[in-house]
């Protein structure tokens, strides 16, 4: 899709990659409604960057969130994409996995991004753009984040299924599998320590294979 002038919802704007894509988006368009946990937040970023229109929105409340994309729609006067950077991590051995920061990580990472994606459906055209950050722990289960693997497991099994229901509209779907980068994901996260992890990928050269997966519409953006 063109990103020139395009109208675009990015979901956990307010993140480091959502800051990062955002910033990289504003050249192409000011048309991007942000959202954040924190209205604060993302009325900042949004005055920053000069773009249309900045929400609160929490994944965890389905229904909210459904209606702060059809918020953005209104305002946008359609959607041409919609743009997921929300993610959270959890950290420890299987066994003794809390059943609560389990539940969060589906909600966050699973249950409510494909509640976004559901509302923001009507709203794109054919050839439109929904793209999703979900990591290479999708495919590549370590050690001690069995959960939050899983619930990037299940959000990119849920995508490709969506591909293959969205071909004839010609809507790509985007799954984004970021490896590591030192955002500081790791130290947010619901419990537990990181296993070691490999150095940081540059975060600027992965925001840019974001974007340009969004521009082609590539089924998976990867770095190696
Ligand atoms: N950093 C990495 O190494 C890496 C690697 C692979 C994949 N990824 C994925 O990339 C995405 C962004 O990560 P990041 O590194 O930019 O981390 P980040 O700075 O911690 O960003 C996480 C984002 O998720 C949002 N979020 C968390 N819980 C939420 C909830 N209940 N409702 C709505 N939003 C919620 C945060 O909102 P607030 O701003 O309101 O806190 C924030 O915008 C995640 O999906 C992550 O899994 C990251």
């Amino acid at each position: 899709m063109d990103l020139n002038g395009a109208k675009i919802l990015v979901v956990g704007a307010t993140g480091v990659l959502g800051q990062r894509l955002c910033e990289q988006l504003s050249r192409r368009t000011t048309d991007i409604v942000v959202t954040g946990r924190s209205a604060a937040a993302a009325e900042e970023l949004r005055k920053r960057l000069g773009l249309r229109a900045a929400h609160a929105l929490d994944l965890v409340d389905h229904d909210d969130a459904a209606a702060v994309v059809r918020r953005a729609a209104e305002e946008l006067g359609g959607l041409d994409a919609v743009v997921l950077a929300t993610g959270v991590a959890a950290f420890g051995p299987a066994a003794e996995e809390d059943e609560a920061v389990v539940e969060e990580l589906f909600e966050v990472n699973a249950l409510g991004p494909m509640a976004v994606v559901r509302a923001a459906l009507p709203h794109l055209p054919d050839g439109g753009a929904i793209a999703v950050l979900t990591g290479v722990v999708a495919e590549l289960p370590l050690a001690g984040m069995a959960a939050y693997a899983a619930s990037k497991a299940a959000m990119a099994s849920w995508l490709g299924s969506l591909r293959r229901e969205l071909r004839r509209r010609r809507i790509a779907v985007v799954d984004a599998r970021l490896p590591h980068m030192d955002t500081g994901l790791a130290d947010r996260a619901l419990t537990g320590r990181p296993p070691t992890l490999p150095p940081g990928h540059d975060v600027d050269d992965v925001v840019a294979a974001v974007e340009r997966g969004l521009e082609t519409g590539v089924h998976e953006v990867r770095m190696d």
